[in-house]
């Protein structure tokens, strides 16, 4: 069983209005990149291979155009329209038949994640046989899911949004599931706000005790980049860091090679068509290392 990965990049987009009236919210940068390329590396991360990238019907040309069939980054791409924003748990429907029999993994495109240990903790979560979701402790919980606990520390209940003060741990947009998965979404009711909730599949294996989680502890950071304000933390934290370590967050080229998804022969051929640019100089002082 080789674990399936799907990365949902379509949505509406409003709370970026007016870029993401040409522009679909993926494609906006990241400091120096396209915030696609984040999920996507993190996906890679975690040792998957074969990913499925969801997008609507007028936005998945440009994906394709910039990503490709994934082959220079040893993986493969494909890609599926999701007619409407009819809600996240919708990607297990629109991927029912890449998902085959295998495990998969979902990550929401707009979400950014780094930490120390991080690919640790994901290559783990591949292997896993559990469901798995990832919390991170935040100061604004009730934009989010958010989870509840009792005092023994035990997870008891996920609340969509809640209006009163449950916790400070909400759940972020990467969920290895199992194939069952695909059987709960198809039998999900679309919410008031008629979307298919993936807050509902996370309750369902709640319920049935098959549900854990990791917390990301302190010194992580993770950012959804649905507004302009984090689009813009989370620029200045790559910046930060890009320029303070010499590392480039998101090198999917970087990912790729030390991943061994592909050789160093393929890397060397695949930067002969970079332009000269950062990255470019970058990728090869890996090589060089
Ligand atoms: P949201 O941030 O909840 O929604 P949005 O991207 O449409 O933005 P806004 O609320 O400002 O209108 O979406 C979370 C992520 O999931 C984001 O990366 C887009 C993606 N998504 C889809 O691809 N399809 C969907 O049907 C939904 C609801 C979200």
């Amino acid at each position: 069983m080789t674990r399936k990965g799907i990365i949902l990049a379509g949505g509406k987009g409003t709370r970026l209005w007016p870029l993401t009236k040409y522009i679909n919210k993926h494609l906006l940068n990241i400091y120096d990149k396209p915030l696609i390329y984040y999920p996507l590396s993190t996906l890679m991360l975690s040792g998957i291979r074969d990913i499925l990238l969801i997008s609507s019907k007028t936005d998945i040309e440009l994906f394709k155009n910039l990503l490709g069939s994934g082959e220079k980054l040893g993986i493969k791409i494909t890609y599926k329209i999701q007619n409407k924003p009819n809600g996240i748990a919708e990607a297990f429907i629109i991927g029912k038949k890449f998902i085959g029999n295998d495990p998969c993994c979902l990550i929401l495109g707009d979400n950014f994640f780094y930490g120390s240990n991080f690919s640790e903790i994901l290559f783990e979560s591949n292997g896993s046989k559990e469901n798995n979701i990832f919390l991170f402790y935040s100061n604004e919980p009730n934009n989010y899911a958010v989870c509840k606990f009792d005092n023994k520390n035990k997870l008891i209940d996920i609340k969509e949004k809640p209006k009163k003060f449950i916790s400070n741990w909400i759940v972020t947009g990467l969920y290895f599931f199992n194939n069952d998965v695909i059987k709960y979404a198809q039998k999900l009711k679309p919410s008031k706000r008629n979307e298919l909730e993936i807050t509902d599949i996370t309750r369902i294996y709640l319920k049935m005790k098959k549900l854990k989680f990791t917390k990301l502890n302190r010194g992580f950071m993770w950012m959804d980049n649905g507004t302009h304000r984090n689009l813009n933390e989370t620029s200045n934290f790559v910046k930060s860091i890009q320029e303070k370590q010499y590392t480039i967050i998101g090198c999917l080229e970087e990912v790729a090679y030390r991943m061994n998804f592909i050789s160093k022969s393929n890397l060397l051929k695949s930067i002969k068509k970079i332009p000269n640019s950062n990255i470019k100089k970058y990728i090869k002082s890996i090589i060089n290392e």
